[in-house]
């Protein structure tokens, strides 16, 4: 058992990954811990009493590893658990919802539309469009883009099925939306395809923001400002940073010390890691969580 302090990354299967590369990049001397809980996962079709209930069997076992900050690095618990968590439990528990949509209303002109691409418990929950109008956005638009998950693990995040996904689920979009919030930890890995959809659809250029910079993903000549898309990484890393800066003893989060584990199928979840993860990742630990 290691003994350092730690920050702890929870999502229902490897989809926060995507955050905890982020955070990592910056604090390469980080320790942390990272659980996907895989056995229950998908979390984007259940409701918030079972994602709470999951969630905090999560946290109980992540505090155990000494964890003192926990990130909910999944789209769907942010949105339908996190608030109850917060009253819960003493460790601060950040969710990907608040940060983020006061990102994206920074980046939306006023008079101008946020839209929102979540799962279905995301998107039904209404958490993350409460936020956005609270940030002072009063137009978003919502969509539900449940099948994008499985495609990513899938590694189908081009092609013909991905495009008809996008197609599927984005044709709708109203004209007047600014910025796209990949509200699922999941999506920027369909951050290309989305963008090309995108950018045929509106013919506007789309740049992708992220904790590692702006990239476009799909350029135009037009003369209308880029459709951003935004992912959670940036919001994360801030509130880590945050965290950090005003912890007494920051240094003893430094040893490099990364503990992943998986609630089924170790082997599995190490391959469908590495459709989020970038770099080499130890091998995930198999563990058994309340109720399962
Ligand atoms: N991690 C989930 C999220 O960000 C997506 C996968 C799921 O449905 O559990 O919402």
């Amino acid at each position: 058992m290691n003994a350092g302090r730690k920050i702890a990354f929870f999502d229902s299967g490897q989809g926060g990954l995507t955050v905890w590369e982020s955070v990592v990049k910056k604090h390469p001397q980080l320790n942390t811990v990272y659980l996907g809980d895989n056995a229950r996962y998908p979390y984007g079709n259940k409701g918030s009493e079972t994602v709470t209930r999951y969630a905090s069997e999560a946290i109980l076992f992540l505090a155990a590893q000494q964890a003192e900050l926990i990130i909910v690095a999944c789209g769907t618990a942010s949105s339908v658990a996190v608030a109850r968590l917060k009253q819960v439990f003493r460790l601060p528990v950040i969710g990907i919802v608040e940060g983020f949509c006061a990102e994206a209303s920074s980046l939306c002109t006023e008079g101008r539309r946020v839209a929102v691409l979540g799962t279905r418990f995301t998107v039904a929950s209404g958490r993350f469009e409460a936020e956005l109008k609270k940030c002072g956005v009063n137009l978003v638009w919502q969509k539900a883009c449940p099948l994008f998950v499985p495609l990513v693990e899938e590694g189908i995040s081009e092609g013909d099925i991905a495009k008809a996904a996008c197609t599927l689920y984005l044709n709708d979009m109203p004209d007047d939306v600014d910025v796209v919030m990949l509200a699922c930890t999941h999506f920027p890995r369909f951050a290309k395809i989305i963008a090309s959809t995108l950018g045929q659809k509106t013919g506007r250029k789309v740049v992708f923001k992220s904790a590692d910079g702006e990239a476009v993903l799909c350029d135009s000549n037009s003369e209308a400002p880029p459709l951003v898309l935004l992912d959670s990484s940036s919001a994360i890393v801030s509130s880590v940073d945050s965290f950090l800066l005003t912890h007494p003893s920051p240094s003893e989060f430094m040893g490099k010390q990364c503990d992943i584990f998986c609630t089924d199928a170790p082997a599995r979840f190490a391959q469908v890691a590495q459709v989020f993860a970038h770099t080499e990742l130890p091998s995930p630990r198999l563990i058994s969580l309340g109720s399962l």
